[in-house]
């Protein structure tokens, strides 16, 4: 689907296809990871191309068993966002879990709410997932502040959990109501 950013600028959103490549996922995440001050998020080392490929490979066989729904935001032949809901595993097979990253230029234009707002519609139509839900740092305001609009709700705390810019956060568990 084709969606205009709060500049002007369209962008194609579609759910992750076989034309996506390993390099294309791995160049957006080398930019985001590689940002000064470091980001909010988990992974705090580029992968390999090697690493890539296999990541790349296993989130397709997910998708191919209904584990996962994958949305990829494009700019032309570039990755600007992509946003996912992997079933857990086992007992929690029951549960969706949410992550989302749009690439710094193109954030506070819309995109992260029209992708996560597009993401849940597919999972709760193709995982049936009895609690959607997500984990974020403290730190990180706009992604706080984006969940709480698309309705997420803070639930668990595990305080002073995670060293990013130097500084131990609170992991912050959030559902969606
Ligand atoms: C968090 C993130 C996904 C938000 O995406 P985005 O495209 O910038 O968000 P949007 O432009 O759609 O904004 C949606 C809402 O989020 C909030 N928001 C976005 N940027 C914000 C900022 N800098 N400060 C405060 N709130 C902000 C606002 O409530 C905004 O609603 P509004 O436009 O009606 O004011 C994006 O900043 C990002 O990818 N960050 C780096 C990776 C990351 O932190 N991922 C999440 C890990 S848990």
């Amino acid at each position: 689907m084709k969606f205009v950013l709060k500049n002007g600028e369209e962008v194609e959103i579609r759910e992750l296809d076989s034309k996506a490549t390993a390099k294309q996922f791995r160049d957006f995440f080398e930019k985001i990871v590689k940002e000064k001050p470091q980001p909010f998020i988990l992974v705090d080392k580029v992968p390999s191309m090697k690493e890539e490929e296999v990541w790349l490979k296993g989130k397709r066989e997910k998708i191919l068993k209904g584990e996962m729904v994958k949305l990829v935001a494009w700019r032309g032949k570039e990755i600007i966002g992509v946003c996912d809901a992997i079933r857990q595993r086992g007992v929690d097979r029951v549960n969706a879990m949410v992550g989302i990253s749009i690439a710094r230029q193109y954030r506070g234009k819309g995109l992260g709410k029209k992708l996560l707002v597009e993401l849940i519609k597919l999972a709760k139509r193709k995982l049936h997932p009895r609690i959607i839900y997500l984990t974020v740092f403290s730190g990180n305001k706009p992604a706080r502040a984006l969940y709480e609009k698309v309705g997420f709700q803070n639930v668990a705390t595990l305080p002073n959990w995670s060293k990013v810019r130097g500084k131990y956060w609170s992991h912050v568990y959030m559902r969606l109501k």
